[in-house]
């Protein structure tokens, strides 16, 4: 069983997962109430939130898996990327417990969690024996959030014999025990960066747009809804070309253009109406209701404008897919959560031959139990993180190509 902790961003969660494939709890408390007034994350008071959550979650999640923290077998902890402040509230946290728990420790990659989220959910649907493949490697993954739009080779070998790994001074140096064989077979995974956004995230793009257009917060899945109501095909925002690396992303000239759409226009001053009344409303107002105070040239916008993001990211997974010859397509990030993007995903598996692989939106979105199961195989393999492991707001994940 290991406890997963997770805090990179505006959620604080903890997550207990044993075998690296059953979730026993998973606490994810949500700071959307926090950053809502302001359009998006701010950076102070997610840390301070974070201190104030980060006790309370990991008890709610040794509670809720009715494991005393004593039994765990090891503790993974996201160690970036991510805001500074945020991870090493949890990164401390979680190091801390290891070291007086004495057990092991692992530092876990975002983006990496991100990746294992969708293979955990393939695995529980598995169990459950429901009629699903079995996800494959090597294979694409396409990590889309609100920090993150990058596109990595996943594979995964198995280590042949127990191998010493990251052995770095003697065991239970300052507590922790963490010089450790890897269990002969154990899953090692290992990652090439295809592409990622050269600005802007996707997520943030949907975050960006929302607020221009005073839609509320988070953007993506309000911007999801009111879509439903407006035409995709009204605005063509043309296809972003991309000097250099084809399946890299950039998503500002998007947002620009939404910008220039608006400014000076009858949806400029839809929008500052929209503003005034949801702030004398003065509670979280509905789908519905926001819906009732859009006219059909936003809603046409909000739709093109998600039409224009979605067909980006698709076709350049697809790409990337076929440069590398895999069978098999991850998608996973909040983003990952946008009904237009899974059917268009799932349409292409049709007509392709891929197979496309999502998770459930609780494990899609920010979350402790994709850590933990990362952590799991990691720990797995042998390898034991020290006490200097440290928060680093920049982490590349893998070799580039
Ligand atoms: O993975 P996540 O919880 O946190 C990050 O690592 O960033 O992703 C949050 C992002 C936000 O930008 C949010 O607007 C976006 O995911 N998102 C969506 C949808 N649901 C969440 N974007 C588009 N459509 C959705 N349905
Ligand atoms: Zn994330």
């Amino acid at each position: 069983m290991v406890l997963g902790i997770e805090s990179s961003c505006d959620e604080t969660a903890a997550a207990v997962v044993a075998d690296g494939e059953r979730i026993l709890s998973s606490v994810v408390a949500t700071q959307v109430l926090t950053h809502e007034r302001f359009g998006g994350v701010v950076p102070e008071l997610a840390s301070r939130e974070h201190l104030r959550k980060i006790v309370p979650v990991v008890q709610e999640a040794g509670r809720v898996a009715s494991v005393g923290l004593e039994d765990i077998g090891g503790v993974a902890v996201t160690e970036g990327p991510g805001l500074i402040g945020s991870l090493l509230v949890g990164l401390v946290y979680g190091k801390a417990l290891a070291l007086s728990l004495e057990k092991p420790l692992v530092g876990v990659n975002h983006l990496e969690g991100h990746i294992h989220g969708v293979l955990l959910e393939n695995k529980i649907a598995r169990n459950r024996g429901q009629d699903v493949e079995e996800a494959r490697f090597p294979n694409v993954t396409l990590v889309v959030s609100g920090g993150h739009t990058s596109l990595f080779r996943v594979e995964m070998q198995r280590s042949a014999v127990s191998s010493r790994q990251n052995a770095v001074g003697s065991d239970r140096a300052h507590g922790l025990p963490f010089a450790a064989n890897s269990a002969p077979n154990a899953p090692i995974f290992s990652y090439t960066r295809l592409g990622q956004t050269r600005d802007d995230a996707a997520g943030e793009a949907f975050d960006k747009v929302a607020k221009l257009l005073a839609l509320g917060y988070p953007g993506g899945p309000i911007l999801d809804r009111l879509a439903r109501s407006g035409n995709p095909h009204a605005v063509d925002f043309g296809r972003v070309r991309m000097k250099g690396n084809p399946l890299d992303f950039s998503f500002s000239g998007l947002k620009t253009a939404v910008l220039y759409r608006v400014r000076g226009t009858s949806l400029e001053v839809e929008a500052y109406q929209r503003r005034i009344w949801r702030e004398s409303a003065g509670r979280a107002t509905t789908t519905e209701e926001i819906l009732s105070h859009c006219s059909q040239a936003t809603l046409d916008l909000v739709a093109s404008f998600q039409n224009a993001v979605v067909t980006d990211l698709m076709e350049r997974t697809l790409a990337a897919a076929d440069s590398c010859r895999v069978p098999c397509v991850f998608v996973s990030g909040g983003v990952a959560c946008n009904s237009v993007l899974r059917e268009r995903f799932v349409d292409a598996a049709k007509h392709t031959g891929l197979q496309i692989f999502f998770p459930s939106h609780a494990l899609s979105t920010d979350n402790a139990a994709m850590i933990a199961a990362a952590g799991y195989y990691k720990l797995l393999a042998g390898q034991r993180a020290d006490y200097s492991l440290t928060a680093h707001a920049s982490l590349p994940l893998g070799s580039s190509r």
